[in-house]
């Protein structure tokens, strides 16, 4: 277990002074409108019975606070219809819960919830508990012209995510990428720039306060050799622009856990440290910062064995850390080694992440090949998931399961 059983009491009292239910007692679910924060008596677990039923039920894992949507979100609407499969084993987010983490969870994105075959698998709990929306909480998804928000898609997956019981990462406030041209090419002055992204980030944070669990409030901010990316956000504020996104989405939502969020720090290198140089800037001038998420996109044969050490130099700085958008590309048509070698490699990744005191959670980015970005970006390269295209478990399934025993 990740967690000392001190810890797990205390994590059950804690965050709210709230009521206790007795056993049999309603802890959760669309519709129910007790407090968020509300604990099982001692000796009960808040167990996902449906969608519309959590009930304090006898066990010893301590409740999460899953709060109903604010106001300004539109209220929950039931996933697609249709059974769902069979769940191998207890399923990869029982498990990980088992084993001391938050959560086991997936991306996905708007296009694919009209597809009930992968809904049924995304949509099961015990499988998936936490839903990262790929785009379409993006800025040019939520601001594609300045000051006029939309939140249709981000909306649709927080609702798909809360009527299942799932817990949501924001992804993303601040991102030289997927930016639209009205931020990019402006020229904005460095005064303006910064009252653009305290409204960015502001508007969209609080827009899901309360029921976001962590947001990756800046994305990838380091080149590889790591320099500063320059962007506009660099090039108009210097590294100022971090802590102006970071104090921004903490007043617009004092509960979210506030994440950095960066790939290829997953091993020693200038990337690495120039991070971690970073977070403890931050921290030593009390800028509000709770997170650091390795993505973790890999190649098959390649993870590397130093994540736990990375991630735990990290945890010494006073901040938690996720696997944020792990996968684990080959070349296509995947050969039988490559995905035995995968399954080895995905164990790796849990293993190591389950071995890192800290390391709260892990997110597929996405979880079957059907839907993985690889391909339209790596040409020849793919089968990254741990379902495959036809949303059938591959080896990795099993490499995943055996990381968290
Ligand atoms: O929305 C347009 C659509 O209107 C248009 O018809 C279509 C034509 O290609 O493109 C659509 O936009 C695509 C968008 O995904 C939504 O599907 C973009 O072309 C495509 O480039 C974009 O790719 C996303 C990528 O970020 C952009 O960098 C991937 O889906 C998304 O999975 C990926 O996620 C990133 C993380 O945010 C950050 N870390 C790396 C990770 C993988 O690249």
């Amino acid at each position: 277990m990740k967690f000392t059983a001190s810890f797990i009491a205390l994590l059950s009292v804690v965050p709210f002074a709230a009521a206790q239910v007795a056993e049999w007692g309603q802890c959760g679910g669309i519709g129910w409108t007790g407090q968020c924060g509300t604990t099982c008596a001692a000796g009960l677990t808040c167990t996902v019975i449906n969608s519309y039923y959590f009930q304090c039920l006898p066990g010893v894992r301590p409740l999460e606070c899953v709060p109903p949507p604010t106001s300004s979100v539109p209220t929950s609407t039931a996933s697609s219809p249709g059974s769902s499969p069979t769940v191998s084993g207890s399923g990869l987010n029982a498990d990980a819960q088992a084993a001391g983490f938050k959560y086991f969870g997936s991306a996905t994105d708007n296009n694919e919830l009209s597809d009930t075959a992968y809904v049924n698998i995304l949509k099961v709990p015990s499988q998936f508990g936490q839903i990262t929306p790929a785009n379409s909480m993006k800025w040019d998804a939520t601001e594609p012209t300045r000051g006029q928000f939309t939140f249709t898609g981000g909306d649709q997956i927080y609702n798909f995510a809360k009527a299942n019981g799932q817990i949501v990462r924001g992804h993303n406030c601040v991102w030289y990428n997927q930016l639209p041209s009205w931020v990019s090419n402006s020229g904005f002055n460095a005064a303006t720039l910064t009252s653009v992204i305290q409204t960015h980030c502001s508007t969209i944070v609080s827009h899901y306060k309360g029921g976001i669990y962590a947001w990756d409030v800046v994305n990838e901010p380091f080149n590889d050799d790591g320099t500063w990316r320059t962007d506009v956000f660099y090039n108009t504020l210097g590294q100022s622009y971090v802590a102006i996104a970071l104090n921004a989405a903490r007043t617009a939502d004092p509960n979210a856990k506030l994440y950095i969020n960066e790939y290829n720090i997953e091993y020693p290198g200038a990337k690495a440290t120039s991070l971690l140089n970073l977070v403890k800037s931050l921290k030593s001038q009390g800028t509000p910062l709770d997170g650091v998420g390795f993505q973790c996109h890999f190649i098959v044969g390649q993870v590397p064995t130093t994540l736990g050490q990375i991630m735990s130099q990290f945890v010494a700085t006073g901040v938690e850390v996720a696997v944020t958008e792990l996968d684990i590309r080959t070349t296509t048509p995947a050969s039988t080694s490559a995905l035995q070698q995968q399954q080895k490699d995905y164990q790796s990744v849990v293993s190591q992440c389950k071995a890192t005191t800290g390391c709260v959670g892990i997110t597929v980015w996405d979880y079957t090949d059907k839907y993985s970005w690889v391909p339209n970006t790596f040409s020849g390269q793919g089968a990254a998931c741990p379902w495959d295209q036809n949303l059938v478990e591959k080896p990795a399934y099993q490499g995943i399961v055996a990381g968290f025993q």
